[in-house]
Order: C-alpha cells, then sequence, then structure tokens
C-alpha cells in the first residue's frame, strides 16, 4: 500500500524539480529610471531627484528615497523632467486628410487600414502613450488597437469609438453632393431612439470603448450650420442610457450652445469642442461633473493649411467662426473650474504634432500644471482608466516620458518629448 502511494509521488516530485528547473527565467525585467525633476501627475509640486522602479509591465516604487534593487537596468534621466504617458482624449488616428475630394473619392477605408500604423507610431514617439479615437470608418480603429495591443506593431493604448453616431443630413453624413451618390460603407448615421440603441449596440458588438455621438453640426462638414443641435434629447438620453447599460461613457461632439447643453443634460461624460458656452452650459456642467476636451489648437491648422487643401470656402469661413470664440469659451470654463481633459482632434493636424496644444491651453487660462494634469491624471479619470494611467504612482503601467527642459517655466518643452516608454519597453530614447 505505502509503496503504491510513494512511487507517483516520487515520479511527481521528480517533474516537479524538473521542471522548475528547466522553466524560462519568467523574472519580469527590473528597470530604475532616475528621474532629475518628477511631475508625477498627482502632487502639484515637482519631486527633486526620485527613482522610479519598474517591474515588469508596472510601475513598483517611486520616491526620492527609494533604493535601486540589485541588477537592475538604470536609466538616467538626472537632467530631465520626468512625467506620465501623456493622454489625447479626441484624435482620429487612423487617417489625415491629403485633399478634400480626392479623400472622399479615391480613398476608402482600406486606405486608412494601410497607413494607421504610420499615425499610431508617431503620435507613441510624441509621447501620448494612450489616445482615444472618435470615430473612425468601418471600425478601422478597432483593428488598429488589436494589432497594437497583440504586439503586431506599435502605438499608444487606444480606446475606440468605431463610428461615430450622427444624424442623417448631419456633420457625421456625407453632405452636399448628389442624392445619386451612394458609398458602401459601414453606415454610422441613426436617427430616431431605436436606431440609436441600435448602432451603439452594434459598435459594441465589433469592439468599440466609447461612444461618439455628433450632437450638432460641424465644421469640416458641408451642412450648412457650424452649431445647430442634431439630436433631439430624446435620442441623445436613449443614447447614454444604452451605452451605460453595456458599461461605456458618451463623448459627444458638439460647437453649439444648445447641443451642448441637451448633450450635458442627457449625461454625455465629455463636450468634446465646447466652441460656443454660455454662463448655463458652464453650470450644468459644472454640476454634472462633464468633462470639456477642447481642441483649441486646430484653428491655427485649418485657416493655414486647408484651403490649400481644397476645402470649399464654406468650411474655412465656418472655422472662422468658431476658432476664437471656442478659445474664449475653454478660458471662461477654466475660470469657472469646469473639468478640463486634454484632447487635440488630431488628425485634423498631423498626428504627432499632439504637444502643440500644451501652449494653447496655458495662453487661455491654465497653468502649466493644470495642462499636463489635464492631459494626464483628469484625462485618465475621464477613459475610466484611473486605475491604470495618468499617474507615476505604484501599480500604474510603466508609460512614463520625460522632457530635456522644464516644461513649468516654457510649456513648449512638451512639443519635444525625448524620451518615451510604454508598459515598460523604451520606444523612444
Ligand atoms: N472636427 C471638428 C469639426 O469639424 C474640427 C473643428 C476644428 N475647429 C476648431 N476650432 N476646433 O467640427
Amino acid at each position: 500500500m505505502r509503496m503504491k502511494l510513494l512511487l507517483p509521488l516520487l515520479v511527481l516530485s521528480f517533474f516537479h524539480a524538473y521542471g522548475q528547473e528547466n522553466k524560462p527565467t519568467t523574472q519580469p525585467k527590473i528597470i530604475a529610471i532616475k528621474a532629475g525633476r518628477l511631475i508625477d501627475g498627482i502632487s502639484n509640486t515637482v519631486i527633486s531627484n526620485a527613482f522610479i522602479i519598474i517591474e515588469g509591465e508596472k510601475i513598483v516604487a517611486v520616491g526620492p528615497d527609494v533604493k535601486v534593487p540589485a541588477g537592475a537596468e538604470v536609466i538616467d534621466l538626472k537632467n530631465a523632467t520626468v512625467m506620465p504617458g501623456l493622454i489625447d482624449c479626441h484624435t482620429h488616428i487612423t487617417g489625415q486628410p491629403n485633399n478634400f475630394y480626392d479623400d472622399i473619392f479615391r480613398r476608402s477605408p482600406i486606405d486608412d487600414a494601410v497607413t494607421a500604423h504610420i499615425y499610431a507610431k508617431r503620435t507613441l514617439e510624441a509621447g501620448f502613450t494612450t489616445v482615444r479615437v472618435l470615430g473612425a470608418r468601418d471600425y478601422v480603429d478597432i483593428a488598429l488597437r488589436n494589432a497594437i495591443n497583440r504586439g503586431d506593431i506599435v502605438g499608444p493604448r487606444l480606446i475606440c469609438a468605431g463610428l461615430a453616431i450622427g444624424a442623417t443630413g448631419g456633420h457625421g453624413d456625407l453632405n452636399g453632393f448628389s442624392p445619386y451618390l451612394n458609398f458602401n460603407n459601414f453606415s454610422n448615421i441613426a436617427n430616431g431612439t431605436d436606431e440609436i440603441r441600435k448602432l451603439v449596440r452594434t459598435n459594441i458588438k465589433y469592439g468599440a470603448d466609447v461612444i461618439k455621438m455628433i450632437a450638432t453640426a460641424g465644421v469640416l462638414s458641408e451642412e450648412e450650420s457650424v452649431g445647430a443641435p442634431q439630436y433631439m434629447l430624446e435620442e441623445m438620453k436613449a443614447m447614454v442610457e444604452e451605452a451605460a447599460m453595456w458599461g461605456k461613457k458618451v463623448a459627444a461632439h458638439a460647437h453649439g450652445t444648445e447641443g451642448i447643453k441637451r448633450a450635458t443634460m442627457a449625461g454625455v461624460a465629455s463636450i468634446d469642442h465646447g466652441s460656443f458656452l454660455d454662463d448655463e452650459a458652464i453650470r450644468l456642467m459644472k454640476e454634472k461633473g462633464t468633462y470639456l476636451v477642447a481642441d483649441i489648437y486646430n484653428d491655427d491648422y485649418i485657416l493655414a493649411e486647408f484651403a490649400k487643401l481644397g476645402y470649399p470656402e464654406k468650411i474655412i469661413e465656418k472655422e472662422r467662426k468658431v476658432g476664437r470664440t471656442q478659445r474664449e469659451s475653454f478660458q471662461r470654463a477654466v475660470k469657472a473650474g469646469v473639468k478640463i481633459a486634454f484632447g487635440t482632434d488630431a488628425g485634423v493636424y498631423p498626428h504627432g504634432w499632439n504637444g502643440k496644444q500644451f501652449a494653447h491651453m496655458v495662453r487661455w487660462g491654465q497653468t502649466p500644471m493644470e495642462a499636463i494634469k489635464a492631459a494626464t491624471v483628469n484625462a485618465a479619470d475621464l477613459l475610466s482608466w484611473s486605475d491604470r494611467v495618468g499617474s507615476i504612482t505604484v501599480g500604474k503601467l510603466a508609460d512614463i516620458i520625460a522632457v530635456d527642459g522644464d516644461p513649468l517655466k516654457d510649456i513648449t518643452e512638451m512639443e519635444k518629448v525625448k524620451f518615451v516608454m510604454k508598459g515598460g519597453v523604451v520606444y523612444k530614447k
């Protein structure tokens, strides 16, 4: 009886020991970053001469008194300012404009799909380790996200909306052409609460992380208005309620005052663009805790370049109506204490230039530290990813960047990111 039991036990323990010895070394790599100046995303002051210890993809220790573990690889950033990886809450990473008519008639979503990786890499190298993608044709954003997550290509962590949901004739529709012209894209058009709920579900079915609502008219499309509301309150409420049922937040493209108020009342998580804010809109957003994601760099680029790209004068004229007003709205919102998250609409201007917006945010009312927080801890909160990204604290993913100078003294340092780490892997040095 005893012998019978002993033999299998011996065999088992042999294999156990053998297995242990031959296991590939799965010890996670340990890295120590020496940070001359550290902005951790939480504190309002800069911490001098801190160490950040990274084990595998996570931060395991941080602070001035932290000891470097034996055998750790040391990355020396003692002359730099080290910060959390930046987050852009409003991008269209799958493309950027080349020519108005070429883009419509000669490029399909397949063209987007084969070139999107270029923009993903540029964005990451600019220091943006996480971005929200608020609308892409035919779920190209989701395929891109999945390829990045698999490690097939290099890019930021993506939170994707799939198809941006809009009304017939609205900003998300293709307007101004013959009624006989049809494209065979996946339709992003939904009217009435039933169609809206169905399109929310379809987006989620194909992998959307967030829902994008086209709440008002816009600039870079051929509808007449730039800010008229394009959904009824009831339709917006249905979209938010349906998304919430699946655990998703809604981001609203909204320029005009009435549409901003409706979307805020419907419970969207962010008002994106937010060009025409009146006092009541600001009050409502504060009351509801709605984030403002204002792309206040865009105007410079559109007015300088878009006529050359063949955009109709009507569209350029719409931009002239929103540009300055949007910046003044941003300034008033900042002063009133509306929650601000960084979002640029990258893809309207070249990907990788995302950092140019920091200087505008400072010019229009934020301190450099507030602007940096908008792109780190606040953005992470809007994305419901505070447990993962947005600060250099224990337990977070090691998404870490550095600039040479002091961005609190010269905010344009944010345009010159020198070091990029995502999940403990260095992408730029
Ligand atoms: N995608 C936006 C739209 O077409 C871009 C607006 C850009 N202009 C601005 N001032 N932010 O409406």
